[in-house]
């Protein structure tokens, strides 16, 4: 599920900014880089391109197998995205940033999606937050320093009768209270 978010940056492929190589770029008047990708990476992002390019709204196919890929959608591969597609880059950016599905940097191995939806705070939501906050030593939108688990927060999972809910790894748990959630981080990293 493609979810709508406030606001959101996007940085490199495999989490070193351009200036990490040594690049030199421009900045549009939108803040929009315009360094490309290093040619291996352009040629992996143009093979998921043509994968794609014939499916209807091709877009988020593409930048949901560019995530896939590379384990995010880097700002690098915008100005590309845009070319290979006719669109502007403005178009590719505001996509990548209004969902929150696309992350900035590659994220934890076990991912971590907590419901802070209105159902779902007024059964203790919030506790759970602050819990997994708590054991984990992050807060939301980071991820644990050994790189095992990033934590999030979704805006209803369409699990509501069974609040607090999260997703975790794609799966959907209810009900969830600080010792059941625990038990499912257990269970979730042990196996990713
Ligand atoms: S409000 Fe949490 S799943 Fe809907």
């Amino acid at each position: 599920m493609d979810r709508p978010r406030s606001g959101g940056t996007v940085v490199t492929v495999d989490g070193h900014g351009a200036a990490d190589r040594g690049r030199t770029g421009s900045t549009d008047d939108q803040g929009h880089s315009s360094t490309g990708p290093p040619a291996g990476v352009a040629e992996r992002v143009r093979a998921v391109v043509a994968a794609h390019r014939d499916q209807r709204g091709a877009l988020l196919p593409i930048l949901h197998a560019i995530q896939a890929e590379f384990g995010c959608v880097d700002q690098e591969v915008v100005p590309l995205l845009a070319a290979e597609l006719n669109i502007s880059r403005a178009d590719v950016h505001g996509v990548v940033t209004f969902y929150t599905d696309f992350r900035a940097e590659p994220g934890g191995r076990t991912d971590v999606r907590l419901c802070r939806a209105e159902a779902c705070q007024s059964v203790g939501a919030e506790r759970l937050v602050a819990h997994a906050e708590q054991v984990l030593g992050i807060k939301l939108g980071q991820t644990t320093p050994d790189g095992s688990i990033t934590l999030n927060q979704v805006f209803c999972l369409g699990n509501c009768a069974l609040g607090p809910a999260a997703q975790v790894n794609g799966r959907l748990y209810g009900h969830l209270d600080p010792a059941r959630l625990d038990t499912v981080l257990a269970t979730e990293t042990a196996a990713s």
